[in-house]
């Protein structure tokens, strides 16, 4: 039996725990693993093969990024894509997959399940906008990285009475910088999930400096831009249709500037907080989701996904994956509302 493996999308820490416990998983088995570099895109390419083995991989978990490398390809755009991926995967003799990713890697994961292809997932995402799941790995480590950015900048805000807008990954939900805001204790956090104000953020800055807090500190996610800005800036979409996001920092960071005439600051965390090693949680998460993951494929339940409930780890179907975005939860939004100040 040899089982496949491939990381698709935007990498986050984590990856390499996961590759690392399939390979530990499968060799209990007696199965070999086969690793597929650039994700879907590995199967059109003459060059992405790697077979691993324990012996490869043992040391790799503190390791951020992938050994795998990855990539945004999205099968079904290419003329009969995900009919080439089936014969692909055939005369790699790989006979079962595991697909890491987010909901784009698994919702092309579903349509192959659906034609044949012995597949199961495991959740990746920093993002945290992964339905099926509580909590993907890459996130913890994002929002850690965030919250230590963050905290730095304080001081440096403090020091001059500056505004600083910070502005943090989070297409479609806000987890990043609801999780990193409250964590650091920012002033103002501005999500997808919830329209922005530009008025009522000027007006909540400047009450602030007319009592005297002279520094403000305000989380943004990038996907919280105005729609109008959005469509004017970037155009260009990858084949999942997704644009290429961020401005909205540099936007509010001008307006405020404009409206108040205070001293204001702009930092995009952009890649800085996805790089890296992953968090103690992470790593364990990472692990879990990998061991489970073969296990699935032991027990033959193709067209799902390991996800984490509570404390367990259980599975879900690929669909139910790809059927996102998983939006903040209300109570967290709740918490980043009463604690601003
Ligand atoms: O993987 C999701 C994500 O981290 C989004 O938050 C962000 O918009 C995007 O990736 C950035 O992607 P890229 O690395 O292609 O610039």
């Amino acid at each position: 039996m040899r089982i496949g493996i491939l990381n698709g999308g935007g990498d986050c820490a984590g990856l390499n725990a996961v590759t690392r416990a399939v390979v530990k998983r499968a060799e209990a088995y007696g199965w070999e693993v086969l690793g597929i570099k650039y994700g879907w895109d590995g199967f059109f390419r003459s060059d992405a093969t790697m077979p691993l083995t324990f012996r490869d991989v043992h040391d790799i978990i503190n390791l951020g990024g992938t050994i795998l490398k990855s990539s945004r390809t999205n099968p079904a755009k290419r003329p009969n894509g995900l009919e080439a991926v089936l014969d692909r995967s055939k005369e790699m003799g790989v006979d079962a997959l595991v697909a890491v990713g987010g909901d784009d890697t698994l919702g092309v994961a579903f349509e192959l399940y659906k034609r044949g292809l012995k597949v199961v997932g495991v959740p990746k995402t920093m993002d945290n906008d992964l339905p099926g799941t509580d909590f993907t790995f890459g996130f913890d480590s994002a929002v850690n990285e965030a919250m230590h950015a963050i905290d730095n900048l304080k001081t440096t805000a403090e020091s001059h009475d500056r505004v600083f807008v910070i502005e943090v990954m989070g297409r479609e939900a806000g987890w990043i910088a609801a999780y990193s805001g409250i964590a650091a204790g920012a002033n103002l956090t501005i999500v997808p999930e919830e329209r922005i104000d530009v008025e009522k953020v000027v007006s909540f800055v400047k009450a602030r400096h007319e009592r005297g807090e002279k520094a403000t500190i305000i989380v943004v996610s990038e996907g919280a831009a105005l729609k109008e800005l959005r469509e004017a800036d970037h155009g260009k979409v990858d084949e999942f249709g997704h644009m290429k996001l961020g401005g909205i920092g540099e936007f509010l960071g001008n307006e405020i500037e404009k409206r108040t005439d205070y001293e204001t600051r702009v930092v995009v965390l952009g890649h800085m907080i996805r790089g890296g090693s992953p968090s103690a949680f992470d790593r364990v998460l990472s692990t879990r989701f990998g061991l489970s993951a073969v296990d699935l494929i032991k027990e033959g339940k193709f067209g799902m996904m390991v996800s984490l409930r509570g404390d367990k780890i259980v599975s879900v179907s690929l669909e139910e994956a790809a059927s996102g975005p998983r939006l903040l939860d209300p109570d967290i939004l709740a918490v980043m509302d009463m604690i601003s100040y």
